[in-house]
């Protein structure tokens, strides 16, 4: 008799070329039409499921871990895990995974691309050349801040932000960083002589800031009114990390009265629902959270998270394991 495969869902749209090898060992569900499923629906959908392949967009919690009891393995093809609550996967003997690694150049690519485009103002200028409004040039048309030779600052120095400074090195700039924890020697060299400083003279020496943290109950509301006010009037805020990591709510109010020159960013609290103030104001570059949004980076990411659902299915160890402790259960 033909054993039946266990089944999965795949929560989001994805490359299917890159799904297909997944035939061999689950039976699939797929969301090709990549319909955002509410609370319940996932629920429903994830009914009978051992394992499920997601994004950021399925929040995984107590509530919904204790009605699925033969779910084992959640996947995500984020590098960001902040929607899975780890307590809860590894009490209902639930494997959390994520996709680390395979994004971060493309990522570093980014937050440099929004560093640029916010310190030149080249949205801004973008608009009003497409608004018809440009009649004559002017010496100090559109004038913004250096890249090369300015204090590039970064908070979170794990592996993206180390790609991040980098590149630095290309322009010629000085980097400082804080991070929970300081960098090896030989780390802080490879990221372009990074200098470790803590987080108030990171804000007061930056000319350009970069968020690189991972999202938390620690990191919530990293930068306030509080550490904007310490930043450069001259500065920039360049967040390609998590929305909830800036108040959004300060930062708009800091950036109305020019207390910081510009922001660049990829993510916003609430996002998709990011706060309308935004849309008002010229000094800000705002990209709807593509930073890894290169296709040869998705499909590493999804690559990834398919890795780890396979390893479930061969009843291995996933190799991006981050409840280890579910293994003791
Ligand atoms: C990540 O990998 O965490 C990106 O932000 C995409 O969600």
């Amino acid at each position: 008799m033909k054993l039946s495969k266990p089944k999965l869902l795949v929560a989001r749209a994805m490359f299917l070329d890159e799904l297909a090898c997944l035939n061999d060992y689950f039976e699939l569900e797929l969301n090709q039409e990549d319909h955002i499923f509410s609370p319940e629906e996932l629920e429903q959908r994830l009914q009978g499921k051992l394992g499920m392949i997601c994004t950021s967009s399925a929040k995984i919690n107590q509530a919904l871990l204790m009605k699925l009891p033969e779910l084992k393995i959640i996947s995500t093809i984020a590098v960001g895990y902040d929607n899975f609550d780890l307590q809860a996967c590894t009490q209902y003997r639930v494997m959390a995974t994520n996709a680390p690694d395979v994004l971060n150049e493309t990522t570093a690519d980014f937050a440099w691309a929004l560093m640029m485009a916010t310190a030149r103002r080249v949205s801004e200028a973008e608009h009003f050349l497409r608004a018809g409004e440009w009649k004559k040039w002017g010496v100090d048309f559109f004038v913004g801040a250096d890249i090369h030779g300015a204090c590039l600052g970064i908070l979170g120095m794990g592996r993206i932000g180390q790609a991040i400074a980098r590149r630095a090195a290309g322009f010629g700039m000085k980097v400082i960083y804080h991070n929970r924890s300081r960098l090896s020697a030989d780390q802080e060299l490879a990221a372009h002589h990074a200098r470790y400083v803590d987080k108030e003279t990171l804000l007061r020496e930056s000319d350009h800031l970069i968020l690189a943290l991972p999202y938390s109950s620690h990191s919530h509301h990293s930068i306030t009114a509080a550490e904007l006010a310490l930043m450069k009037s001259s500065a920039t805020l360049i967040n390609i990390a998590r929305g909830g990591i800036v108040n959004d709510l300060d930062l708009i109010q800091a950036l109305q009265a020019k207390r910081i020159a510009g922001a660049g960013l990829d993510v916003f609290e609430n996002e998709p629902r990011f706060h309308p103030d935004f849309l008002a104001l010229k000094n800000v570059v705002l990209t709807p959270h593509i930073a890894s949004a290169s296709e040869r980076t998705r499909r590493a990411m999804v690559r990834r998270a398919i890795a780890n659902v396979i390893a479930v299915a061969r009843g291995e160890t996933p190799p991006d394991l981050l409840n280890r402790d579910v293994l003791e259960m």
